[in-house]
């Protein structure tokens, strides 16, 4: 079965919004815009004007960026509407479903549901620091399974899910599911992207953001990237003018040489900084495990993980608590030099306390 006849028919059959056509040096009379330009913001394309319907030239820089054609990318607000497009697009309300294991982002549980789409959820190997279990989301997968969500670095264990696993999912449902790789930290770490598997696989989508390594979150863009027809047909779905004026030529400006290498800088020092705590913080007689990590942050094992969530923003500094299988973990953002500091004292004290 071709990955294409696994979109939603009506999906597969929609037309892009048929927009006002943007032509460079014309009098635009065809949009009902305003003539009026405001004098609020100092941006290229006058606020006045509508954006372009998809944003071509950033289209282009971050096909460049992450190493696929220009037709093979969709640029979203964050990665995290590129998960809500792929629901939308694949999954059926109350047929089709998602798989995923847990722990992980919780986001694709999220937009499944206000889709309507089953979400499966398969734990992770408990003795192996919750190393994706790949034989049992294999086993979890039906008829219905559209779409199967992996997240390599993943959230919030660290860790990134081998190539030879990847490839096994691609290979066992070549066909039958889209699997998307979630590589929203994957700069933290040593793993190559999976775009470089698309040739071979056209049911892999894979995410990539502005928001962790570049340090762009407030700007929400990000991107996914797929087969042509796939993106063709998630680009129908997404909203037209979704990338406001002031985000594209933000982003733009943050893809320029210079600030793509102190953007380089800022992840060398986090994983400078993320060693430096990870080895302060093992030697807390309170931690009894620090995971290993390819991410901007890490999880520790510890006594009272809510006691210690609970002092550390008595001192100013918000920690990540999750519960259920991770009732006594903590995940702990790797911030700046003196952050760090900060939270190595807080802790000091905790272990005094
Ligand atoms: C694994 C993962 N994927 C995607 C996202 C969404 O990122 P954004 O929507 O900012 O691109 C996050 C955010 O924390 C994340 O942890």
């Amino acid at each position: 079965m071709s990955i294409l006849s696994l979109v939603r028919s009506e999906v597969r059959q929609l037309h892009p919004y048929d927009a006002a056509e943007q032509v460079d040096d014309t009098i635009r009379l065809n949009a009902n815009e305003s003539p009026q330009i405001s004098s609020i913001g100092n941006f290229r394309r006058p606020l006045n004007r509508y954006p372009e319907v998809r944003p071509q030239r950033l289209q282009s820089t971050l096909a460049k960026r992450f190493n696929c054609a220009d037709d093979q990318i969709l640029v979203t607000r964050g990665s995290s509407e590129a998960i809500d497009l792929i629901i939308r697009s694949f999954c059926h309300a109350g047929v089709d479903h998602i798989v995923t294991p847990t722990p992980a982002f919780s986001m694709y549980r999220h937009y499944a549901t206000i889709q309507g789409a089953g979400v499966i959820e398969v734990r992770g190997l408990a003795e192996h620091d919750f190393a994706i279990d790949v034989g049992a989301l294999l086993e979890a997968c039906t008829e219905t399974t559209k779409v199967l969500f992996v997240c390599s670095p993943n959230n919030p264990t660290g860790t990134p899910l081998p190539r030879a696993d990847l490839l096994r999912l691609l290979d066992a449902r070549k066909g039958s599911s889209a699997i998307v790789v979630d590589e929203a930290y994957i700069e933290f770490g040593r793993e190559s992207s999976a775009v470089e598997l698309l040739r071979a696989y056209p049911n892999l989508l894979v995410l990539r953001t502005l928001s962790k390594a570049l340090g762009f979150a407030g700007a929400r863009c990000g991107a996914v990237i797929g087969a042509q027809e796939i993106i063709a047909c998630l680009s129908a779905v997404q909203a037209p003018y979704a990338l406001a004026t002031p985000v594209v030529e933000c982003v733009e400006d943050a893809l320029h040489e210079r600030q793509l290498t102190v953007a380089a800088e800022a992840v060398d020092r986090v994983i400078v900084e993320r060693s430096r705590l990870m080895q302060e913080i093992g030697r807390f007689n309170f931690v009894s495990k620090v995971w290993p990590s390819d991410a901007n942050f890490f999880l520790v094992r510890v006594n009272d993980a809510i006691a210690l969530v609970e002092h550390c923003k008595s001192h100013n500094i918000l920690l990540r608590y999750f519960g259920g299988d991770l009732a006594d973990c903590i995940r702990i953002t790797v911030g700046s030099q003196s952050d760090n500091d900060t939270l190595l004292a807080a802790l000091d004290r905790f272990g005094k306390g």
